[in-house]
């Protein structure tokens, strides 16, 4: 999905972000670090109503190479924007002084101050294949790669499984975005060959073995390349929505309410639009423990219909699609594919296919000419596999 010039500069992320780090501040990083970007695979708006949800990590990360620098003085240099932002101990001491994308990287400082620890000051160079603004997670990857490596540098006492809630306090606190724990946990607990079976409220998991390989299938991720339409507001207002249906229901979270008493829940809701949200949640809670059920089966093929089930339901009651995105998913199912449905929050974003695996290519073309058919500029495309969480290279 990326492409970078060819040229002299490196074409690894590890290698670019290292050589960013030594022209930037003309010495050695300590050590890099890497956090992958996220598909979810099912399980979309169930995060923050404490349900279930099913990503897997992706082989596009972001790296972040760094040292430690004397003082309460954080450097960052990136990649994207070509800039350096440094800032130090008053910026972290509230949230929201940095802005932009330093404000991830800050927000990433803030948090760990304020859950105790002392975090000392570093230089950093941040180089990333994660693409910006398409669902794919590229500021969970950030935070993920940040927190990773101030926790190594800082001999910091903060387990893995309690990384997610910190980095998702950054972004919800310091640069004030009402996400749910999905991304932050599976950039950072994702295993290789695996899905994230995360139930969000208790922040239990279980590794879900999903070897596409194995079934003779490929997962394509289809870039949407929709313009952003409002995604912020409306995020936050289908958040909003849930809530009071829970409030109205008398639950503290739409998770407790099962797929067996759903007709009944909705009876008790009077907005017809209110009753689509929590329609979409339930079933897709549902979907999810269905999907997970048929991959510890080992019935990976099977999963399809459940996929373009969840995209019906963000399509037509939670009311998340744009046309782009229902245009790939109609096109891809059209050309062969086993399922499709949007992945992440919605209102553009990518699309993820499941496809016999020589069948990638002619889904893809499918998609590209179904495109050019409505006049949308072409979408881009990419095969992944489920890759590793968060962690420090070698
Ligand atoms: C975004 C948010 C997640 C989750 C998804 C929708 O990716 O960051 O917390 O709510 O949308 O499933």
């Amino acid at each position: 999905m990326t492409d970078h010039p060819a040229g002299t500069a490196p074409t690894d992320v590890a290698d670019r972000a290292a050589a960013g780090f030594r022209r930037e501040y003309a010495g050695e990083p300590a050590g890099r670090w890497a956090a992958p970007g996220r598909a979810n695979l099912i399980g979309e708006h169930t995060d923050y109503n404490d349900g279930f949800v099913l990503p897997f990590a992706l082989s596009l990360r972001t790296v972040a190479a760094a040292a430690p620098q004397p003082g309460q003085t954080w450097t960052v240099w990136s990649e994207l924007s070509g800039e350096t932002v440094t800032f130090g101990a008053d910026e972290v001491a509230a949230p929201g002084r940095v802005k932009g994308w330093a404000a991830y990287v800050a927000g990433v400082v803030w948090a760990l101050r304020d859950a105790g620890h002392t975090v000392g000051g570093a230089r950093l160079a941040i180089a990333s294949d994660v693409p910006l603004g398409s669902g794919l997670s590229s500021s969970a990857a950030l935070e993920a790669a940040v927190l990773a490596a101030l926790v190594d540098l800082g001999g910091l006492d903060l387990p893995t499984d309690r990384q997610p809630r910190l980095a998702q306090r950054a972004e919800n606190v310091y640069v004030g975005a009402p996400t749910g724990i999905m991304d932050q946990s599976a950039v950072i607990r994702c295993r290789e060959g695996h899905a994230l079976f995360l139930d969000c409220r208790d922040e239990s998991v279980e590794q879900i073995p999903f070897d596409l390989a194995a079934a003779g299938l490929a997962v394509l991720v289809v870039d949407s390349r929709a313009p952003h339409r409002h995604a912020d507001g409306e995020y936050a207002a289908r958040r909003r929505s849930c809530e009071r249906a829970a409030a109205q229901l008398g639950v503290s979270a739409l998770r407790d309410v099962q797929v067996a008493d759903l007709d009944g829940a909705l009876a008790r809701l009077d907005d017809p639009e209110t009753r689509r949200r929590v329609r979409h949640v339930v079933t897709e809670d549902q979907r999810v423990l269905d999907t997970v059920a048929l991959l510890r089966a080992g019935r990976v093929r099977e999963i399809g219909p459940l996929l373009t089930a969840s995209h019906a339901s963000m399509r037509d009651d939670f009311e998340i699609t744009v046309p782009e995105i229902d245009t790939a998913v109609d096109a891809a199912l059209a050309a062969g594919a086993l399922g499709a449905r949007m992945t992440g929050g919605g209102f553009g974003g990518c699309v993820l296919a499941l496809v016999d695996a020589d069948r990638a290519d002619a889904v893809a073309d499918a998609v590209t000419a179904a495109y050019a058919e409505r006049g949308f500029a072409a979408p881009g495309h990419v095969t992944v596999l489920p890759s590793p969480g968060a962690t420090r290279l070698p």
